[in-house]
């Protein structure tokens, strides 16, 4: 069975050559350069250098039996390729490696936690997957599955508790414990968070159930990650088959972020306010990270599962992971902008101060696919408040994404429809925005994707993108009249 992972490895050394270094890969977004991926995984801090794997499978750009790819990086700009680290290969996981965390041990060993799936066939033929909770220990390339595996099953679970969909454990240590908190769906069918503790990150126990979805967004709560932020705790999942819910919430596969108080004594959150986390049409499963410094860093995929069969048919990879955020609570809400680390690789600044807008506008030298670009938008007249704002970027003849700003109901809407997919799939989202004075933009944009954070990070929205490279200019309009001001750099990485 080990041969699963050689031969995982042995195609990627194969195939991965043939992909590096050419334009086809996004500049600064991870990519698996072969393959399909999904989640973010074992986001952790080994030895000084930040470890990301994820859901991988390497033969086709379709999900398949799970892996674990690896790569590491210093400035979460530049990702540096690993061997693939975990195999399908053994009884309890031979269906699968799904998601799950990672910590470096007091000894210098690298720790990795992770769901492994058994699929059983049931009397009535249907197969089902078992879920265990399974870990593997090594030095940051190589990881030996633990031969007491699983360490966490069915009978660890609360009464009611399902262990076919009992998956994602994310690990930290705190209070000199381990602990876990993973993705569970109780009797009512809906999904909870369970938390487990351990001494030595190897032999675990129920703790406690942090949080339940009560059937009241979505069923089950998948990829959950739990950390203490400004004085609250913040607790993220990916709720599956989400109703909507307003502009907050959109239908299918969601995320949510509750941010409250962690009652110790009954280790329960007790919720202050819940909200989505990101609001463009592509971010699922995210997961986070403590720097050194103090700052808690955030990824997660930049797909959403319903548009995943939507591809472009020449490239040999699919998914990418978002440009990681650093993350804050403010004014109970979560505000999320990009690692500040992208500031180094911005180049080529042009910037505009007090444009008046109204007709559509070009401005000489704002144009370009790859930029880190802040448009203030303010009303061109504080009595007669424009209809639409309008910023159209990755534009050519025939295509354009765009981006647009109605005061009327405080929304700002994204439409990729002339986005370059070659399927019918969603490509408008609106959300919510405050806009007092003026209105703040930040677009970030690679090869593949546009994200967009709203007045210092008070919303965040990414959109994937597959808009020819060559249809680089951008043009500002307005019904009514704006002033804005521009700021624009290239980002060379
Ligand atoms: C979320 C998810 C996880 C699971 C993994 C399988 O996207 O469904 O719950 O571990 O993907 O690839």
């Amino acid at each position: 069975m080990r041969n699963t992972l050689q031969k995982a490895r042995a195609f990627e050394n194969k195939y991965l050559p043939r992909v590096e270094g050419t334009d086809i890969l996004p500049r600064f977004h991870m990519t698996a350069g072969v393959g399909w991926i999904n989640d973010p995984n074992g986001f952790s801090l080994y030895k000084g250098e930040y470890h990301l794997f994820f859901q991988y499978y390497p033969y086709d750009v379709k999900w398949g039996p799970m892996h674990w790819g690896h790569v590491k990086t210093k400035d979460f700009v530049h990702w540096d390729r690993l061997p693939c680290a975990l195999a399908p290969d053994m009884p309890y996981d031979k269906d699968g490696c799904f998601s799950g965390g990672a910590i470096e041990l007091p000894d210098g060993r690298h720790l990795l936690m992770y769901t492994g799936v058994r699929n059983v066939r049931r009397s009535n033929g249907l197969a089902v997957g078992y879920q265990t909770q399974c870990i593997a220990i090594g030095d940051g390339v190589d990881y030996q599955k633990y031969e007491g595996n699983p360490v966490l099953d069915e009978k660890d679970l609360p009464e009611g508790g399902s262990p076919i969909d009992f998956r994602d454990p994310k690990i930290w240590f705190e209070d000199g414990k381990y602990w876990a908190v993973a993705g569970n769906r109780p009797a009512d069918g809906s999904g909870s968070i369970l938390l487990f503790e351990s001494e030595d990150a190897i032999h675990w126990k129920y703790s406690s159930n942090v949080a339940n979805c009560h059937n009241q967004f979505g069923k089950m709560w998948e990829c959950p990650d739990l950390f203490e932020l400004d004085g609250k705790t913040v607790l993220m999942t990916s709720p599956q088959d989400m109703n909507s819910m307003g502009l907050e919430f959109h239908p299918g596969n969601s995320t949510l972020c509750i941010i409250g108080t962690f009652d110790k004594k009954i280790r329960h959150l007790l919720r202050d306010n819940i909200q989505a986390i990101d609001y463009g049409t592509d971010f699922y499963a995210t997961q986070s990270l403590l720097t050194p410094d103090g700052r808690r860093i955030m990824t997660a995929w930049m797909q959403s599962w319903e548009s995943s069969g939507s591809k472009v048919k020449k490239l040999p990879f699919f998914g990418q992971m978002i440009l990681p955020r650093e993350l804050h609570v403010k004014d109970g809400r979560l505000i999320q902008n990009p690692v500040r680390e992208i500031e180094d690789f911005r180049a080529y600044k042009i910037s505009y101060q007090n444009v008046m807008i109204s007709q559509e506008t070009n401005l000489q030298g704002v144009s370009g696919r790859f930029l880190d670009m802040t448009v203030r938008v303010r009303p061109g007249n504080r009595n007669n408040m424009y209809r639409y704002f309008k910023i159209n970027v990755a534009v050519d003849g025939e295509r354009a994404t765009l981006i647009r700003h109605k005061p009327e109901n405080s929304t700002l809407r994204v439409d990729r429809s002339r986005s370059g997919f070659p399927h019918d799939i969603v490509n408008t989202r609106d959300f919510p925005v405050t806009a007092g004075d003026e209105l703040k933009l930040r677009i970030i944009m690679d090869r593949y994707s546009l994200e967009i954070f709203v007045n210092d990070g008070e919303q965040a929205a990414s959109f994937v993108i597959y808009t020819p490279i060559t249809a680089d200019s951008i043009s500002f309009s307005c019904d009514g009249t704006a002033v804005i001001d521009v700021e624009k750099y290239e980002l060379i990485v």
